[in-house]
């Protein structure tokens, strides 16, 4: 669980590489007076990244690195953690594994958003494959990040039901809708609110 520490909002760090809707719910709910967390810095390994104009509109700071050299970027990822003051991560869309070691210097603080009822479907495609599975239900979870893909504690899930005309960009679609909504939520929940 991460500590609220008197009123003051917990400064969070989102990482991106892609269209950022995820990323434009967080940023609406920091605004809240509800919200335990502010977001102080966007972090993304795709310059391209349609989330970044949102950062930008935001007036939040980013950064864009190429993660080729994974572990040196990751070093300089957290020091700009460090001089942001940033105690939370939300991984928001990123679509890079992040190493053991970083892991663990944010232990049990960093979240993640998956579009599957994890533990089925881990990793990527995950649409197509719950389709190619003739599943009934698909949805999304929010996690804690450990070391092991996708594994880490669920912190809540939302079911949707499959329709027979879904095809894997219409129920992303859906899923994402609820993502919109579940990211928010789970993180009032690991502040107890
Ligand atoms: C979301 O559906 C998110 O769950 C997924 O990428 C999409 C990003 O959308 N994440 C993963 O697949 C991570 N493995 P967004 O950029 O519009 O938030």
């Amino acid at each position: 669980m991460v500590k609220l520490t008197g009123y003051k909002k917990i400064k969070a760090a989102v990482f991106i590489s892609g269209n950022g809707s995820n990323l434009k719910s967080l940023i609406k709910f920091s605004k809240k007076k509800k919200s335990p967390i502010s977001i102080d810095l966007i972090i993304s390994n795709n310059p391209k990244a349609k989330g970044l104009k949102l950062g930008k509109i935001n007036k939040i700071k980013r950064k864009v690195y190429n993660f080729k050299k994974k572990y040196k970027i990751e070093n300089q990822i957290l020091s700009d953690l460090k001089e942001h003051k940033v105690k939370m991560i939300c991984l928001a869309g990123f679509m890079e594994i992040l190493s053991r070691n970083f892991i663990n210097k944010f232990k049990g603080k960093i979240l993640n958003i998956h579009p599957s009822l994890l533990p089925k479907y881990k990793g990527l495609n995950t649409h197509q494959r719950a389709l190619d599975n003739n599943e009934k239900y698909s949805g999304c979870t929010v996690h804690f990040v450990n070391s092991k893909l996708d594994s880490g504690k669920i912190i809540l899930q939302k079911k949707i039901k499959i329709t027979k005309n879904d095809t894997k960009n219409s129920l992303a679609r859906k899923v994402l809708i609820q993502e919109h909504k579940l990211y928010p939520r789970s993180i009032l929940k690991i502040f107890n609110l």
